[in-house]
């Protein structure tokens, strides 16, 4: 990779702590960093260099894979820590970072904004001001951008003014998961699967992503966001798209991004006349988990008592075009639930005629794309039961297990991709405001339609609603797989 400066504001937030430092702790570790590149911390609080090494090092305790740091390598990542203090609201501190940044003149810069989108504004005016910006440089916004369509189009116009769409690396960390990539890789490199992907083969998909975490530390933000602007309106959105898309021509980044717009605005509007048949939202409430009881949603820090957030959304979804038509995608994420599971589920259709007469309801094939934990793809395929006594059906899963410990984290990746100028694995501005005009919606039918979260306890499936949403169209969630 070629010598760059990376400058993150926020450098002593939560996701610094948590994803930026590991991965970057992880590239320099695999040798993937130039000796002379620098990692530019900037905050507003006011950190010796030595206490923000031991910040970063406490970081990486918590949160490297196997939490162990190698002493020599150490060494070498902390020779290209900086820190420096810097308010990006105030004038005065930006001319220290103009003098570190201009040794290097003509090299890579990106500059990360792992801070409150209130300040994006703040950051490009003071970048331009100050002068910062060279032929090289590049941006990076972290989800969620806006918290509608008009606060995403105000962020992507801070933004925009400074820098072109190129430089603008919007992230999506499930884009960078290595079977995300890997579903593009089974769809459009064999001619196995893309045949029967469509309606006329396909019963239905699901897009289930299950978390056993609750809110954390996150409260205040969360509180003001829910499941469905923190995670359906990029993650699943973006899952959705890759499974829907067309084949693009190639894998240039705005090939495969015009692919998935068309999805976006193929999908059939969730408003005040469906929610109520189609979404579903929920709260935890205390349980379970693992041996031991957790909290309510409302008893977590930061969290009005009085909270009416949603920790939950299950959602029927239909994509008006030639493909999918009447194919329903049902999605569904939580908070607390009984186990940790990313998957997507594609079930085939029946058979057209069944010669077994023995079996009243077969099971049909279905594959199922698991991006965590196990990451993996299987395909369940009708089998006959040994033995005598004729004709008993069997599902059988053919298992391709992609599960290993060396993988690249989804942030080694993107932060490659960064560095190197490739933004096809980021969110263009067109598919960022296109998921929120249909999310908007949503939101917009459950306040007329005063729809309130149902409760969960902490450590199931879900609310009672959701089994409902997907047992009207005489189909179950896919809970127990084989
Ligand atoms: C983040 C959400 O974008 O994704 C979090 O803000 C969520 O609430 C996280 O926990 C899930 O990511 P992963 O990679 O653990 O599935």
């Amino acid at each position: 990779m070629p010598a760059f400066d990376l400058i993150i504001f926020g450098g002593n937030g939560d996701l610094a702590a948590r994803k930026l430092m590991p991965a970057l702790y992880q590239l320099d570790r695999k040798g993937h960093f130039d000796r002379y590149s620098r990692i530019i911390a900037l905050s507003r609080r006011n950190f010796s260099q030595d206490e923000y090494l031991g910040f970063v090092q406490d970081g990486l305790k918590q949160h490297l894979p196997g939490n162990r740091i190698d002493e020599r390598q150490w060494r070498d990542f902390a020779g290209k820590l900086h820190f420096r203090c810097l308010d990006a609201a105030s004038g005065s501190e930006w001319e220290c970072l103009r003098i570190l940044i201009d040794e290097h003149s003509d090299r890579i810069r990106v500059f990360y904004l792992a801070v409150s989108p209130d300040l994006y504004g703040a950051v490009c005016s003071g970048l331009t001001g100050n002068d910062l910006i060279n032929r090289q440089s590049r941006i990076v916004m972290e989800k969620p951008i806006g918290s509608n369509l008009p606060t995403a189009e105000l962020l992507n116009d801070q933004v925009g003014e400074v820098f072109s769409e190129q430089q603008i690396f919007r992230i999506d960390h499930y884009l960078g998961k290595e079977t995300v990539q890997n579903l593009l890789a089974l769809r459009f490199a064999n001619s196995l699967f893309e045949p029967l992907w469509r309606g006329q083969f396909i019963d239905h998909v699901q897009i289930t992503v299950a978390e056993k975490i609750g809110i954390g530390s996150r409260g205040r933000f969360y509180d003001g966001t829910g499941a469905l602007r923190d995670m359906v309106q990029n993650h699943m959105l973006q899952l959705l798209c890759l499974v829907a898309m067309e084949a693009p021509v190639s894998l240039d980044q705005d090939d495969i991004r015009n692919e998935k717009i068309k999805v976006l605005r193929a999908l059939k509007p969730l408003g005040k006349e469906t929610v109520q048949k189609h979404t579903v939202r929920g709260q935890y409430v205390s349980g379970a988990l693992a041996d031991r009881v957790v909290p309510s949603y409302t008893e977590e820090p930061d969290v009005p008592a009085k909270s009416h957030t949603e920790t939950f959304v299950a959602l029927k979804v239909e994509i008006d075009n030639w493909r999918w038509a009447n194919v329903p995608f049902y999605l569904r994420t939580g908070k607390r639930m009984g186990e940790k599971r990313s998957e997507i589920m594609v079930r085939f259709a029946p058979v057209p005629h069944l010669i077994f007469t023995s079996e009243e309801h077969p099971a049909t094939n279905h594959l199922v794309i698991r991006l965590d934990p196990d990451e993996g793809v299987k395909l369940v395929v009708m089998t006959k039961q040994p033995g005598t006594g004729g004709y008993h059906l069997h599902p059988l899963p053919l298992n391709l297990s992609f599960a290993r410990t060396d993988y690249p984290d989804a942030y080694e990746r993107l932060l490659t991709d960064i560095i190197n100028g490739n933004p096809a694995l980021f969110m263009r501005r067109d598919e960022v405001e296109t998921a929120w005009d249909w999310i908007d919606n949503i939101i917009d039918g459950w306040d007329r339609m005063k729809m309130r979260a149902e409760q969960y306890i902490a450590g199931t499936w879900g609310p009672a609603g959701a089994d409902l949403l997907i047992g009207r169209d005489h189909r179950a969630w896919h809970n127990n797989p084989l």
